[in-house]
């Protein structure tokens, strides 16, 4: 682990239905697809620790039973292959099991993504946390030492304070896929939100900078959602919600080094699972 960027606590919404995996997301969650052999919530977890974080709140619906038994001991699989060359397999897991505390919530009616980060209030209390999307899957950048896009977020959370959401520029045709910013550059890739909106039609889109699964929210968030009505799709969005704390603080947002694969589409999965055979996986 890391030294530590003074974000404890990382919240991960689980409890979508994973619609565009069917029918392997029936009686599977989606976050419990591997990339290679690695299930896409462990990969977030483990930038979690990455970044620090050590308290980690899933927060799930029905039928996500495997995700808790991911995260516990399986003492007859362990017996079998004590001592044998396989058990190597289960060493990034176990590290994370050893140095992380996990609590599940349940999202009774998946009212939305704003929807799911409130139902996390109690975990969080009143400190300053961290929301991970599984289904975004973020590489490290090349450069050896550097973090991948969580850990990031959190070092500049370390100077700046405020809420920091993480951007990437996307083809402007694709722009009704994410959340889209605008905003003035105050640094070198970090932006000072002006608006953003959810899911806007290309010609309605301000710019092509999306919003992508890595943020650093703090705590005055859930008021917020709270008072945020359903918005596209009829759900309780985040991005509704930090516009208007966008209109009160400062939130920023960040470029981040590194790639990010969409692993909640089929073709962002292939291209995932490809980039990770060959880099990490063959490499080892
Ligand atoms: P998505 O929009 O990707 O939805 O949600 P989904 O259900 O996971 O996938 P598709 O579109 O049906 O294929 C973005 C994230 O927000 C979580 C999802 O689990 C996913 O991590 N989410 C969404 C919730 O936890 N609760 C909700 O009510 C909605």
């Amino acid at each position: 682990m890391k030294k530590s960027l003074g974000i404890r606590k990382c919240l991960f919404p689980a409890a979508g239905y994973g619609t565009r995996f069917l029918p392997a997301t029936k009686a599977m969650p989606k976050e419990m697809l591997p990339i290679v052999n690695k299930p896409l919530i462990q990969y977030g977890v483990e930038e979690a620790l990455e970044a620090g974080m050590t308290q980690i709140g899933f927060i799930v619906g029905r039928g996500k039973r495997a995700i808790a038994d991911h995260f516990d001991n399986n003492y007859e699989l362990e017996h079998q292959i004590k001592g044998t060359s396989k058990e190597k397999y289960l060493d990034d897991i176990r590290n994370v099991m050893d140095s992380c505390d996990f609590v599940f919530m349940r999202q009774r009616e998946m009212l939305g993504l704003g929807h799911a980060i409130l139902t996390g209030e109690p975990m969080i209390g009143t400190e300053p946390f961290a929301v991970i999307l599984a289904d975004d899957l973020c590489a490290a950048p090349t450069e050896e030492d550097d973090m991948k896009a969580l850990g990031q977020l959190a070092a500049l959370y370390q100077r700046y304070q405020c809420s920091i959401i993480a951007i990437e520029e996307v083809p402007m045709e694709d722009t009704a896929s994410y959340g889209i910013i605008s905003g003035e550059e105050i640094a070198d890739g970090i932006y000072q939100v002006r608006d953003m909106v959810e899911k806007p039609n290309p010609e309605d889109a301000p710019t092509n900078m999306a919003i992508i699964g890595r943020y650093i929210l703090t705590p005055e968030i859930f008021d917020y959602l709270r008072k945020t009505k359903p918005g596209a799709n009829g759900e309780i969005q985040i991005t509704d919600a930090l516009r208007a704390l966008a209109q009160d603080r400062q939130v920023l947002a960040v470029k981040f080094k590194g790639r990010r694969f969409d692993c909640g589409s089929v073709e962002g999965f292939i291209e995932a699972t490809n980039y990770y055979y060959e880099n990490s996986y063959k490499s080892k």
